[in-house]
């Protein structure tokens, strides 16, 4: 049976050819396909209105680069039709920092609105006027918002449902339980001398499982202290982890 309103991405910027890109392949791709989730990639350039089609300018103030117009980007919003039950949202270096608990909210949604800021930013009149949540991928910045966009609705489309074969996979991973993954191992059984942790193929179910823990716990203790802090004090109990790992 097809789905009548299916999750939807309605992406805003000034390349849309660079949609679906990844998104269009693989898993995400394969749900596309299936109609499980849409993309919409729209043309900021679209709503210019001058005879040069002109979708940014100098910042007021002065300063480097250039500024995406209030008035464009306005109208290219509006010209989207997004309901008010849609989040709208702005990727930028500036926003809040994108968490797994933030994405199963959104993939829960009828799926945001994006803005891809470009250029030096977004002239904050229509971030105001329009109610765009800001939000970031990472402390770091990148040329636009669009890889920021991909990664985003990336991250919400798997946990669709249906896109997921198996729902363990989903739920079993890094974040779900504020915890990074234990280490995976496959065969072969001898890799360059060294084996796999003989517990895993023990056959002892509660031992693996209190083995992927201990190892969760060291690796998220040596390689993120912000989100151990969380998780302890969260009232698994503990301080400090059951085991070591190398970070
Ligand atoms: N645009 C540029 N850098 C970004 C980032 N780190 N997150 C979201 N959008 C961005």
């Amino acid at each position: 049976m097809t789905n009548p309103s299916p999750w939807r991405a309605t992406v805003l910027t000034l390349f849309p050819e660079m949609f679906p890109g990844p998104l269009g392949v693989s898993l995400a791709g394969r749900a596309l396909a299936s109609g499980l989730w849409q993309i919409e990639a729209r043309d900021i350039r679209a709503s210019a209105t001058d005879r040069h089609r002109s979708v940014d300018d100098t910042p007021a103030g002065g300063g480097p680069g250039m500024v995406l117009r209030a008035d464009v980007l306005a109208a290219a919003i509006d010209a989207a039709g997004i309901g008010p039950e849609r989040p709208r949202l702005l990727m930028s270096p500036r926003g809040r920092p994108l968490t797994q608990a933030r994405v199963v909210e959104l993939a829960r949604g009828p799926g945001p609105l994006i803005v891809c800021g470009r250029f030096e930013g977004v002239d904050q009149r229509v971030i105001d006027a329009r109610g765009l949540e800001e939000v970031s991928i990472g402390d770091y910045v990148l040329s636009g918002g669009e890889i920021a966009a991909m990664a985003l609705i990336d991250a919400c489309v798997r946990l669709l449902p249906g896109v997921m074969g198996k729902e363990a996979s989903g739920t079993e991973e890094s974040f779900s339980d504020g915890l990074l993954e234990y280490p995976q191992y496959t065969r072969p059984q001898l890799f360059e001398g060294v084996p796999i942790p003989a517990i895993l193929t023990s056959g002892d179910h509660a031992k693996v499982a209190a083995w992927r823990r201990a190892e969760s716990e060291a690796l998220t203790a040596a390689r993120r202290p912000d989100l151990w802090e969380k998780a302890a004090n969260r009232g698994s109990g503990q301080k400090t982890p059951k085991n070591k790992t190398d970070g």
